[in-house]
């Protein structure tokens, strides 16, 4: 979480002199548009950049917010921004702390695309290690890579040794990956009685990766060692964008997969993993923030037939848009030392099935959580501006 008592020197959104005046108990701060911000006075208090509330070096919370009195009240800003509270705490609250307060961190607006996408840039992984080896915290290649993550909910790294833990190289300059119950780096190619169909020359439909995990791997990590099989070409789909052309077309087909909850399971002789969760969900304002579709291991419950005769339609509805023919399809062959990572609450992902006699194809694969991908890009953005 961002801490709001580092000033920042920016275009101030307020009157500096006039814009700040106590109303009701609370701030009141005018915009020079004229819009005016009504500041809690306990929402206020419990995130000041006073060392008595919050610890100047981590940031973080040094009072028990929740013991502050829901009564309490400013009394008086002066002037020069002295701040006062009806319990007899006062400070200063500089005019950047609280033009940080309050400007919205900016936004970075995802790129939908569709199968006629052009494949993005691939990037350099000698460059980004490279600039990782001089300094973790600058490294404008890596940087780059993660805003396309970001954009575009995948990005391709060239040139990842193809050793066997090739991967590895790349992954931990981003950060930990996440471990389960197959281990971390985990090979992905054809074996005799596979324990997966990821494990088979078999094609596999567009899907997205473990949904009966909880928390569902973020991000998925595939690097190409072999590839000279014939077939075995990479599919991916643009999951937000058939969700919001489902959402335009079809709004009760959305709205049914929106809120029908749904149950992934797979099983093994060592594990059962289950979780539930409607096939798109959404946030608080109604965006489109994860998708999941998992034919192979989705199991509805027993709903009323009603219900069922909806969620069967729009779950087709959706399938059409995905599988491989749809238009949305982007498709592509890895190469030896290519990584894909791909975002894996956004993406839908599968392969063309190839043919074991005409050669290899052996992938090793991680995840890695959404924090922590977050978090570096983060902090490289950080270390830039
Ligand atoms: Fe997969």
């Amino acid at each position: 979480m961002s801490v709001a008592h580092i000033a920042e020197p920016s275009p101030l959104p307020f009157d500096r002199n006039s814009g700040l005046s106590v109303e009701n108990g609370s701030l009141s701060v005018t915009k020079p548009c004229g819009e005016r911000i009504i500041l809690h006075p306990l929402w206020l208090r419990e995130r000041l950049p006073d060392a008595r509330v919050m610890d100047t070096l981590t940031g973080q919370r040094l009072i028990e917010a929740a013991d502050l009195p829901l009564n309490l009240a400013i009394t008086s800003i002066s002037h020069d921004h002295i701040v006062r509270f009806s319990d007899g705490f006062e400070t200063h609250l500089s005019a950047n702390w609280i033009d940080n307060l309050l400007s919205p961190a900016p936004i970075t607006e995802r790129v939908l695309w569709d199968g006629a996408q052009t494949l993005p840039t691939a990037y350099n992984f000698t460059e980004i290690a490279t600039h990782h080896t001089h300094n973790a915290l600058h490294n404008p290649p890596l940087r780059a890579f993660l805003d396309q993550m970001h954009t575009h909910g995948f990005a391709i790294v060239r040139g990842v040794p193809t050793d066997k833990d090739g991967a590895l190289e790349f992954a931990t300059m981003i950060g930990p990956i996440r471990r389960t119950n197959w281990g971390g780096l985990a090979d992905v190619k054809a074996i005799a009685n596979a324990y997966d169909l990821t494990m088979t020359p078999r094609h596999l439909e567009p899907h997205s990766d473990n949904p009966y995990r909880e928390p569902v791997p973020g991000y998925i990590l595939l690097h190409c060692l072999i590839n000279d099989a014939e077939g075995g070409d990479s599919t991916l789909v643009d999951g937000y964008r058939a969700a919001q052309h489902l959402r335009e077309k079809d709004a009760e087909a959305f709205e049914t997969l929106t809120t029908t909850v749904v149950q992934f399971r797979y099983r093994d002789a060592t594990a059962l993993l289950e979780n539930k969760a409607p096939l798109i969900s959404l946030d608080e304002k109604e965006n489109i923030i994860q998708v999941r579709y998992s034919n192979r291991t989705e199991l509805i419950d027993r709903l009323p037939p009603e219900h069922l005769n909806r969620y069967y339609r729009a779950r087709q509805m959706l399938w059409h848009l995905i599988r491989p023919q749809s238009s949305l399809t982007l498709r592509f062959k890895l190469s030896p030392g290519d990584l894909l990572m791909m975002d894996n609450y956004r993406l839908y992902h599968g392969r063309s099935g190839y043919t074991l006699s005409t050669g290899s194809r052996h992938m090793r694969q991680c995840y890695m959580d959404r924090d922590t991908v977050a978090s570096k890009r983060d902090i490289l953005h950080r270390i830039h501006s």
